[in-house]
């Protein structure tokens, strides 16, 4: 798939957050590969942003680094319009840093939870509201200039634990600023969220083996493979909004059918699926 067609000479851009390592790297390779511009944004990890913005310059030509604490409002207020400023436009923003510290209903505070819900949940609000009101600017010399948002959540939400009561309440924010954001910004910026489960924050989790964790998830691991695709799709794909895309791995075994009645009304058998929609 190669990225949507841009009414600029320029390939589209997007501003992909905590894109040094890990998950956010492999989504701005992949971004890059599939013709985007990417801003990699990143706060402690400079080498390892150095290396990524390296790597999808080879890709597409024009990838810059930008480091900003997403904790700090005023740092986040001056993020994206950084971008616009190096790039000349920005497209798209996928927002995948968030703040990932291990507590509990027993060690939970204040200071935690706006620790989370800054990164996590506010700095992706104030940067889809820049995104908008950048998109508002290109109306009269780009009618058909579009923006779409990213943020990435966590299948947490719909297979609660009782651990990361702080990252879990401010991914609890962010599903409910996706469905208000994608309300507020049509029909300029579409917002998305993609749903990964569990994977890479393995190491971190507390007394808890990797076997035990999957098994106790209806639908086991996601891999960055999926979650590559599921954010690729969530960008280019224009009737997507206001909803999340849970990354699955595993299709859930398809169940005996019961036999077919043999004459009147068709009554099919359905194959239960898993809904996503409000607890
Ligand atoms: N990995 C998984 O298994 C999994 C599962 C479900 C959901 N998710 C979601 O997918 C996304 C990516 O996951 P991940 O495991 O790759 O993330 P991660 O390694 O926990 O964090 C990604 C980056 O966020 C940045 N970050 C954290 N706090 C920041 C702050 N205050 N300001 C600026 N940057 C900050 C860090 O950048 P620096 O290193 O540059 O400081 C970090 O490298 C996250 O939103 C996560 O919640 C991941």
């Amino acid at each position: 798939m190669s990225a949507p067609a841009s009414p600029s000479v320029l390939p589209p851009s997007v501003l992909v957050t905590g894109a040094a390592k890990r998950l956010g790297r492999e989504i701005a390779l992949t971004l890059a590969a599939n013709g985007w511009r990417v801003a990699v944004h990143y706060r402690d990890s400079v080498e390892e942003a150095r290396q990524t913005v390296a790597d999808c310059a080879r890709l597409t030509p024009g990838a810059q680094g930008f480091r900003t604490n997403l904790g700090n409002e005023t740092a986040v207020r001056n993020l994206l319009p950084a971008v616009i400023e190096a790039f000349g436009q920005v497209d798209a923003v996928v927002h995948c840093a968030s703040t990932f510290e291990h507590d509990t209903a027993a060690t939970f505070s204040f200071a935690a939870m706006e620790k989370h819900m800054r990164s996590n949940a506010g700095a992706a609000i104030l940067i889809s509201q820049a995104l908008h009101t950048h998109i508002a600017g290109r109306q009269t010399a780009q009618p058909d200039a579009r923006g779409v948002v990213v943020n990435l959540l966590d299948q947490k939400l719909w297979n609660q634990t009782p651990d990361f009561v702080s990252y879990t309440l401010s991914k609890a924010a962010l599903d409910a600023a996706n469905s208000m954001l994608a309300l507020a910004l049509q029909p300029l910026v579409r917002v998305v969220g993609v749903a990964p489960v569990m994977g890479q924050h393995k190491p971190l989790l507390m007394g808890e083996t990797l076997a035990e964790r999957s098994a106790s998830l209806p639908n086991h691991q996601s891999t960055d493979l999926d979650t590559k695709a599921a954010v690729l799709l969530a960008l280019q794909e224009g009737s997507i909004s206001g909803t999340t895309l849970l990354v699955e791995e595993e299709v859930p075994q398809a169940k005996p059918q019961a036999p077919a009645p043999a004459a009147g009304p068709l009554a099919p058998f359905v194959q239960p699926t898993r809904r996503h929609g409000r607890r």
